[in-house]
């Protein structure tokens, strides 16, 4: 299976276009330590000619662009894409949805309360409701049209997106992760980008995958509020942060296989290659996705 990190930083990417902080300045600048990052989402693929997407964000457009395996076959519309999954209904998951518009030559899966959720409170997604399936919790389906990967989405903690809070209730299927396995060699990749606790059942997921993409939002619970006073904790935004006695960090350290952090926020420190955050990291054998960035299971 090949693995294509399409965007590695949280809704809003870096730099962020209202933020002032150290990491979206220094992005601002080229700082080569600090390189910019564009909103979240993966391709995968097991040949490397077809392609399927999990999550599609609003840098959607510029992530195909800068990706010659997705471009379509010269002198045709014909574009290798199969299938995009979406894990949740938050915007920096699903509005690139809306960028692709112009064809409906691939399809959409996700849970069932996040298609119902997003088409019956925003009329503009309706233009792809004809091409969205929604799967079952923990049900096997295929991902490529080949049948080469399998897909299942699984519950995890989190919280309703915040535009969608008054409008729908919570639900086992308001935020999932996905297992993708590839059919021929059992290899199994596990993406979690939202993520507010690691309870058992996530954490079984973890564990067993060969190689995890796991929510990285912040590095402590109170980063966001350093920036913008009066802003909620990391737990109320629906992350686990990194640091801490219950943080990721700690559990994801000892896991057999590859861990990677990926939907890191622009305050997140680990964004400053020369951190000591970004040490600590690494030093518990987890590394910082960057865009572009190509695994191989
Ligand atoms: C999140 O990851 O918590 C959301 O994307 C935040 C948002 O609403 O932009
Ligand atoms: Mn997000």
């Amino acid at each position: 299976m090949k693995v294509r990190v399409l965007g590695s930083c949280a809704g809003g990417g870096l730099p962020q276009w209202n933020c002032g902080g150290d990491n979206s300045v220094r992005a601002r600048r080229n700082d080569p330590d600090v390189p910019a990052r564009t909103q979240p989402g993966l391709a995968v693929s097991t040949d490397g000619v077809r392609w399927s997407i999990v999550n599609a964000s609003p840098d959607l457009r510029t992530q195909l662009a800068s990706f010659p395996p997705l471009h379509p076959k010269p002198g045709t519309r014909d574009v290798p894409l199969d299938t995009i999954a979406l894990t949740s209904a938050e915007l920096d998951h699903v509005l690139g949805l809306l960028v692709l518009r112009e064809a409906l030559s691939f399809r959409i899966v996700s849970t069932r309360w996040v298609r119902d959720a997003i088409l019956e409170h925003n009329a503009a997604w309706r233009l792809v409701e004809p091409i969205w399936g929604a799967a079952s919790l923990d049900a096997p389906i295929a991902l490529d049209r080949a049948g080469a990967l399998e897909l299942r989405f699984f519950p995890v903690p989190a919280k309703v997106p915040s535009y969608l809070r008054e409008l729908a209730k919570p639900h086992a299927e308001t935020t999932t992760g996905v297992r993708i396995t590839e059919r021929a060699t059992g290899a199994r990749l596990a993406f979690v980008p939202g993520l507010a606790a690691l309870d058992s059942a996530t954490m079984a997921e973890l564990a067993a995958a060969d190689v995890r993409l796991v929510d990285g939002t912040f590095f402590t619970a109170g980063e966001l509020r350093a920036m913008k006073p009066g802003a909620p904790d990391a737990a109320a935004m629906g992350h686990v942060p990194i640091a801490g006695a219950d943080g990721s960090l700690a559990a994801l350290a000892d896991l057999p296989g590859r861990t990677w952090y990926v939907h890191m926020n622009c305050t997140n420190p680990v964004l400053d290659a020369t951190s000591p955050e970004r040490a600590r990291v690494r030093r518990a054998g987890v590394e910082i996705a960057d865009d572009g960035l190509e695994i191989e299971l």
